[in-house]
């Protein structure tokens, strides 16, 4: 685990490192410096500048270069990283974060590292902060071979600026979730069922002070909870619901999130083809944000009560499993045929949807890595955002934004509702029309919000899992996306 800390920039020169990495920009004089490297410069004679051309640096974002001090600063390594143009006003906070993982991926091996990037504000040094500890993630777990590089243990942001110390901590608060998330999602599902998620959520839940309640498949089949029971029954390991609970004495605002927690799709009897099956241990990385923020918003002891629900089942073929044109009764009433066994998350998140209603929630929000439409939709990096509530809707495209995390407003058309009517039950899983499966999706999940409420869903299929090769702060595999945009949400209706 990388940890971090705040040290005031004076002395960058002096500084005791093993690497110190500064920010170039772009400009139409060519590369500069940024702004407060000019002690460095003058330890350096001056050369800064002239360093740059020789190492083919030009400032643009993604660019790194590692220069040798030769002894002129106390730090072995001066690392460059690419910041593009400079900004007129403020930095944008995500342009330092990718800087910033940038820089630590490539010092992978590196044991201490001190950024003095840009970071005037303590949103600025928060920033920096994100990004080199989400960018120092590693999951080596399952390596006895090859390369195991060490990530880099400390990290030191220089920065004078107010504030900063308390946004730092803020950073590590929140990396340590984000860390998290990806860990489980990276865990391959031999390792990670229904039952031993909820048992890591019940420890880590009790250890950060949530109170936490597991129901088992009798108990889910006692309580009515036919969509999980439905999912779950085909895996020799029985699904579970976790409700996690976070109160603040002085909240006045309740959120309620709902997360799909597939440990594993592999689309029962409507089963996957084998090229979309392997990454399908990514299907529970709604339910782990959820897991992920609580624990955030706990220590950061927000003023907002919070409470998360994990729909967790495997979703598996068997002689028990469900059965296309089967029908089971939600935990609402109402009752569904099942179409489509591999439309299974929205099967779980109705029964959560519903039972999040008997906490009086102000707002429920759903995340799940729902839809391959969603990917085709908006691409690997940007969620959609739907909701029967368009202030909510904004609200939440907006704290994305901030947090760094692509997400984008998607409409719910009423005339897609037709299309679930089904023969038999209230309404059917599957649209015959293949065209915006995304949309079509909310518009199923919408049918069992309970009156009144508020509600928004996420859909993260594309952006929960990162198929290719790393880039700016995010790694390959789990990414651990929509937790900081939930730590958000929570700060934003916190008193
Ligand atoms: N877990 C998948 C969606 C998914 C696809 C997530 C790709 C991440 C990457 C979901 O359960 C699913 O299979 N959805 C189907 C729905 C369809 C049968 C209506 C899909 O998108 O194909
Ligand atoms: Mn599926
Ligand atoms: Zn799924």
């Amino acid at each position: 685990m990388t940890t971090v800390r705040l040290n005031p920039i004076d002395n960058a020169v002096s500084f005791d490192t093993d690497a110190l990495v500064v920010g170039i920009h772009t400009g139409p004089d060519g590369p500069h410096p940024a702004p407060g490297t000019e002690g460095l410069d003058e330890a350096l004679g001056g050369r800064l500048a002239a360093t740059l051309g020789s190492v083919g640096m030009k400032g643009k974002p993604g660019e790194i270069s590692k220069v040798p001090t030769f002894g002129a600063l106390t730090s072995p390594l001066l690392v460059l990283v690419g910041l593009g143009d400079a900004p007129e006003g403020d930095y944008d906070a995500e342009v330092l974060r990718r800087a910033a993982g940038i820089a630590i991926r490539a010092l992978a091996g590196t044991g201490r590292v001190a950024l003095a990037l840009p970071a005037v504000s303590a949103e600025q040094a928060g920033a920096v902060a994100m990004g080199g500890l989400l960018g120092a993630y590693s999951f080596v777990k399952y390596r006895t071979t090859g390369e195991r590089v060490a990530p880099v243990t400390e990290l030191t942001v220089l920065s004078d600026a107010e504030g900063a110390q308390a946004a730092v901590e803020r950073a590590a608060t929140l990396a340590g979730s984000v860390s998290l998330v990806r860990d489980l999602v990276n865990t391959p599902p031999s390792d990670l069922w229904p039952a031993r998620f909820a048992e890591i959520a019940e420890q880590m839940g009790s250890e950060a002070g949530l109170s936490v309640e597991v129901l088992d498949e009798k108990e889910l089949e006692e309580g009515g909870y036919g969509g999980i029971v439905a999912v779950g029954q085909g895996s020799a390991r029985p699904p579970r619901l976790v409700r996690l609970a976070y109160s603040h004495p002085e909240a006045s605002k309740t959120i309620a999130l709902v997360g799909k927690g597939i440990t594993f799709d592999s689309g029962g009897l409507s089963l996957k083809p084998s090229a979309a099956m392997d990454w399908m241990k990514s299907d529970m990385g709604g339910a782990g944000s959820i897991l992920g923020a609580l624990l955030a918003i706990a220590k950061l002891e927000l003023k907002v009560n919070v409470i998360g629900y994990l729909c967790l089942a495997e979703n598996m073929p068997s002689g028990t499993a469900q059965r296309p044109s089967d029908v089971f009764t939600s935990f609402s009433g109402k009752t569904v045929e099942v179409l489509d066994t591999d439309a299974e998350g929205r099967l779980v998140l109705i029964d959560g949807i519903a039972r999040a209603g008997q906490d009086n929630p102000d707002l429920i929000v759903d995340i799940a890595t729902l839809t391959g439409a969603q990917i085709v939709a908006l691409g690997w990096r940007t969620a959609g955002v739907m909701a029967n509530d368009d202030d909510l809707r904004e609200e939440i495209v907006e704290i994305a934004g901030e947090q760094g995390e692509a997400a984008w407003a998607m409409p719910l058309p009423d005339e897609l509702r037709k299309g679930l009517d089904s023969p038999v039950a209230d309404i059917a899983n599957l649209h015959p029309e293949r065209f915006g499966g995304m949309l079509t999706a909310g518009v199923f999940l919408r049918e069992f919000v309970p009156d009144g409420v508020r509600w928004a869903h996420i859909d993260m299929a594309g952006p929960a899992f990162n198929k290719g090769e790393a880039h700016g702060y995010t790694p390959r595999g789990g990414t651990g996306a929509i937790t900081r945009t939930l730590v958000g949400l929570a700060e934003r209706y916190a008193g």
